[in-house]
């Protein structure tokens, strides 16, 4: 706008030297101010006025415009500074996010660390767990020709914790403890009685028979579960006078330990 109006002032200022030029040219002739000079055309003062009157019309079209463009720039500015306001705004709530996702990801890596000490603990506790676990078969066939036989199962399939030992027979309890124990055995060979027992400390826990047929196969099958101490023996002795079938682990006896006590 301030452009506008001093562009005007410069073409007013204009006009009035070129009035003046005139003014002093026609005084330097000598001739009277009111007669034209000769050769000279005359001053049309009122085309003057009115090519000035078109200019300064011209100017306020011009002015406006120039008024318009102040509005539509200091709107655009007002647009901008929301724009600047709102992105500010997206910036400071995304901070917070960004806050807000660290702490959560700290919180997770806390719970996570968490998680590993108890695994390891777990794993630990898993690791140092005593084991005991043992399975043995009947290598060959035996009979109690000479009263009550304790059996030894020489075939050795498992025997974790070494608690079974498959040259007496006996497993020996490692440490105080609940354990499950059980056996199969079979006989097939003779008609008669077959008879088994198991054993604690030398007393006797299961007293199992079944009737034999020559040539059919029978078994004799049973399971305990026993609360040992540490030093407690558990072993099968089959009765005096009967015997048992052993050539491809159809006769075992297992055992393992339930949980520690
Ligand atoms: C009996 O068990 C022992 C020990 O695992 C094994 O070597 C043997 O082959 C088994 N016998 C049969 C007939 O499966």
């Amino acid at each position: 706008m301030r452009a506008a109006i001093s562009l005007l002032m410069l073409l007013l200022s204009m006009g009035g030297a070129q009035t003046r030029g005139l003014q002093t040219e026609s005084q330097s002739t000598g001739a009277p101010p009111a007669a034209a000079p000769v050769g000279v055309p005359a001053l049309d003062v009122s085309a003057e006025l009115k090519e000035l009157r078109d200019m300064v019309v011209e100017l306020r079209v011009m002015l406006r415009y120039a008024q318009d463009d102040v509005k539509g720039l200091e709107a655009k500015n007002v647009a901008l500074k929301e724009r600047l306001m709102r992105s500010e705004m997206k910036a400071e709530a995304l901070e917070m996010a960004n806050a807000a996702q660290d702490a959560e990801l700290a919180a997770v890596k806390t719970i996570l660390a968490a998680v590993e000490t108890r695994e390891e603990n777990l794993n630990k506790v898993v690791k140092e767990a005593p084991k005991v676990a043992f399975s043995a078969g009947l290598a060959d066939s035996i009979e109690a020709e000479y009263g009550d036989l304790n059996v030894v199962f020489r075939e050795v399939i498992t025997n974790v914790g070494q608690a079974y030992s498959s040259t007496t027979g006996f497993f020996t309890a490692p440490f105080r403890g609940v354990y499950y124990f059980r056996f199969t055995v079979m006989d097939c060979e003779e008609s008669g009685s077959m008879l088994i027992e198991m054993h604690k400390n030398g007393k006797q826990l299961i007293w199992l028979e079944d009737e034999v047929t020559a040539g059919d196969y029978t078994y004799l099958s049973s399971g305990l579960t026993l609360q040992l101490e540490k030093g407690d023996e558990v072993n099968m002795v089959l009765s005096a006078g009967h015997r048992i079938v052993g050539f491809f682990n159809e006769s075992t006896f297992s055992g393992f330990l339930l949980f520690p006590f």
